[in-house]
């Protein structure tokens, strides 16, 4: 290995051993046209001490494309080479070693989030809100960030629009035990502003990484950031609502935040209109195969 592409993977590695990723897989080469999967990832070869010989391919989450927001933010490390983006379809979470079932790995990613001072937000924040409910849940909610109320209890949408959140939840017949609540970030910015791209890039590998590990059936974006964030679609999020879309093996939905709808009243209408989507979807157990996302409600 030449020194340069020794420099460049030294960057990545120690960028993902700060994100508590430690183990990783070399990939075999995969046979010319046919797509890499998962499967493809070989355990590295006992004498783990070694440098691996090449840096992991990309491979998507349960074959299928993750949207190009999955990548994760440049090593925040001072390196004299040109750090090369990984591709597109980039999944870290092939590199994490753990068992897949639910609350453990919750746990450990929570672990490895630690006393977080990776953003600026870091000084100001009281608690990490890193998210609540059931780690097996077929619906994950994702906001934007803490609020005052989030900051002071450490749990996710527990203020005035945690409240709408739940109600929405009850005239769906759904329980907020029975979902996974979370946000993009994890601390308050200070004021409940919008949180910055730096803060996003070093807080999302977490959220990708909660995802990753619940496999939930569908994903709902409370609004711009986390649509952003999550899907990368930039738009209004008044346009995209109501909408899905694809997210590796899930479905998400894009809709407005609750706090949108406590600014504006007459507007719970669209909230309520896409929470009967969501029960749709979720009552509607032949979405669980993919070859029936094109059709019915979700079309
Ligand atoms: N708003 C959010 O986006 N998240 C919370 O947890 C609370 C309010």
């Amino acid at each position: 290995m030449d020194d340069a592409t020794r420099r460049e993977l030294t960057a990545w590695l120690e960028f993902y051993q700060e994100l508590g990723i430690e183990g990783f897989y070399r990939r075999e080469p995969v046979a010319e046209g046919r797509p890499p999967t998962l499967e493809a990832a070989q355990p590295a070869p006992p004498k783990a001490a070694s440098p691996p010989k090449q840096v992991p391919s990309p491979a998507p989450i349960r074959g299928a494309t993750l949207p190009a927001s999955l990548k994760p933010a440049a090593p925040p490390l001072a390196s004299p080479v040109a750090i090369r983006p990984p591709t597109p379809s980039f999944s870290l979470f092939e590199a994490a070693p753990a068992p897949r079932s639910g609350p453990e790995r919750l746990e450990q990613i929570r672990q490895d989030l630690g006393d977080c001072r990776r953003c600026k937000l870091a000084p100001t924040r009281k608690t990490i809100v890193f998210g609540e409910g059931n780690p097996h849940a077929e619906l994950v909610f994702i906001g934007e960030g803490p609020g005052a109320d989030e900051d002071e209890q450490g749990l996710p949408f527990v203020g005035r629009a945690g409240k709408l959140l739940n109600r929405m939840m009850e005239t769906v017949g759904l329980k907020r035990a029975d979902v996974y609540i979370c946000n993009v970030i994890k601390c308050r910015p200070p004021g409940n502003r919008t949180p910055e791209k730096d803060e996003v890039d070093a807080c999302s590998p977490f959220l990708f990484r909660q995802i990753e590990t619940i496999e939930p059936r569908l994903i709902c974006c409370l609004g711009a950031p986390a649509v952003r964030t999550v899907l990368g679609i930039k738009e209004g999020i008044t346009k995209i609502r109501g909408q899905f879309y694809t997210f590796g093996a899930a479905k998400a939905l894009a809709t407005v935040h609750p706090a949108y709808v406590l600014r504006n009243p007459r507007e719970e209408k669209i909230l309520r209109e896409d929470f009967e989507k969501i029960r749709d979807f979720l009552t509607h157990k032949e979405y669980d195969n993919p070859a029936n996302w094109d059709k019915g409600v979700i079309r």
